[in-house]
């Protein structure tokens, strides 16, 4: 007698791989980096060397990181043919796609005929991270007819996309915050892009063409898009006075209804990073100028408490992210290209353990289909 396997819906709970990248813990909201509180790296840390910790592993020395921030810089660049390309891209397009379609671009500029050297995909990996700022700010500027401005090497990475996206160099505050969001999204085990990302990479696709799958995984409303849809669903309901009719409301029209920046597979209590970027909103308004979006998001979070906290419903990294990008002056459309910009170190990680031992994805489906059919010509169909 044949037994049939389980079927588990969004393989919950279903090991996809062994990795050492990082480690979550949803019960008690602990997040680490190689070991490290994400929390304790989003203070005293900077993204480049969390991109090198998750990639290599260790915090690198300071010759090392020294030498690593060079190379980013070097290969921030991207080829006139490639701005070009991203001209012609419609304007009202979203930037996940036009992002998605620039980083496959990019690597028809560096084709990669095979992954076997190590040396070559951590230059690959190096020219990834550096360059994904200087895609989606050449977007996010050409689509509103504004020139392209080339990377600045004087400027580190996370003020460096915030010169290249507005034309003027952040405050160093605003530098803190924008560096610390890079290090909050930068990793998050096995999510649904890292996971696209092991299982492009586990076919030796090249690096950009894994890179770009990864991107289109998080661009939906249920992964990273969520942090866009957020901040439009506080302003939709105009303020928090109004969150309970609005969520009475959806409710009652859809008793399944998702608000947007809440739940989490893995998660049963407030996500850690959701806390930090709450922390970093807390720090960046007085109680004088809070703007409404923070206002109806605190309202909300309250108020879904109630109603989704026995269900170990909480906000999750999206819930806040959007609010902090608003203060900044970053446009709605791009807060998902930043989480790419940040996550692209993680997706390099989970690649490069992926490739040591690889083994190419093959799941099992459960047929649930006719078989044994007949071939009807069709000249004798009705
Ligand atoms: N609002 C209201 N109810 C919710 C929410 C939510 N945001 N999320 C989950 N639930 C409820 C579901 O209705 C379901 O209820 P039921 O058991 O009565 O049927 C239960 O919680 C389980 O929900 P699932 O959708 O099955 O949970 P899953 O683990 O598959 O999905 C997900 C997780 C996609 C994050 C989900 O919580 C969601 O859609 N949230 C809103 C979108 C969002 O914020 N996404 C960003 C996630 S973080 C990230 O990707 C960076």
């Amino acid at each position: 007698m044949s037994t049939e396997p389980e079927f588990r819906p969004g393989l919950e709970d279903i090991p996809a791989a062994k990795s050492a990248v990082s480690f979550l813990d949803g019960k008690k909201a602990r997040l680490e980096y190689r070991g490290i509180p994400v929390e304790v790296l989003a203070k005293e840390s900077c993204f480049e060397e969390v991109a090198w910790l998750l990639i290599k592993g260790d915090l690198p020395s300071q010759k090392q990181l020294a030498e690593f921030d060079h190379d980013l810089r070097q290969r921030r660049a991207i080829h006139y043919r490639l701005k070009d390309l991203i001209k012609c891209m419609p304007a009202d397009g979203h930037p996940m796609d036009a992002l998605h379609a620039s980083v496959a671009a990019l690597g028809m500029f560096y084709p990669c005929k095979t992954v076997a050297d190590p040396v070559k995909n951590w230059d690959a990996s190096m020219r990834l991270i550096a360059a994904l700022p200087t895609l989606v700010t050449a977007f996010a500027r050409t689509r509103r007819g504004d020139e392209i401005l080339d990377p600045r090497s004087d400027l580190d990475h996370a003020a460096n996309f915030y010169y290249m996206l507005t034309g003027k160099e952040p405050t160093p505050a605003t530098r803190k915050v924008l560096d610390a969001c890079l290090i909050l999204h930068a990793e998050h085990t096995m999510n649904a892009s890292t996971f696209t990302a092991r299982v492009t990479g586990s076919t030796l696709a090249s690096p950009y063409q894994t890179i770009a799958s990864a991107i289109g995984s998080l661009s939906g409303p249920l992964h990273g898009g969520a942090n866009e849809e957020a901040l439009t669903q506080f302003e939709e309901i105009g303020g928090p006075e109004k969150v309970k009719s609005w969520l009475d409301g959806k409710r009652a029209a859809d008793p399944k209804y998702k608000v947007m920046g809440l739940g989490h597979r893995v998660y049963k209590v407030k996500d850690a990073r959701a806390t930090v970027l709450q922390e970093i909103a807390e720090h960046a308004f007085s109680e004088s100028c809070r703007p409404r979006a923070y206002e109806t998001a605190i309202e909300l979070e309250n108020y879904a408490a109630g109603i989704y906290g026995p269900k170990g419903i909480y906000p999750n990294v999206d819930f806040y992210s959007g609010v902090v990008y608003q203060s900044l002056g970053i446009p709605t459309d791009v807060f998902t290209p930043i989480f790419a910009i940040a996550r692209v170190a993680g997706w390099l990680a989970h690649w490069t353990e992926q490739l040591v031992g690889n083994r190419i994805f093959r799941p099992e489906q459960i047929s649930i289909g006719k078989t044994d059919i007949a071939y009807v010509p069709l000249e004798n169909r009705p």
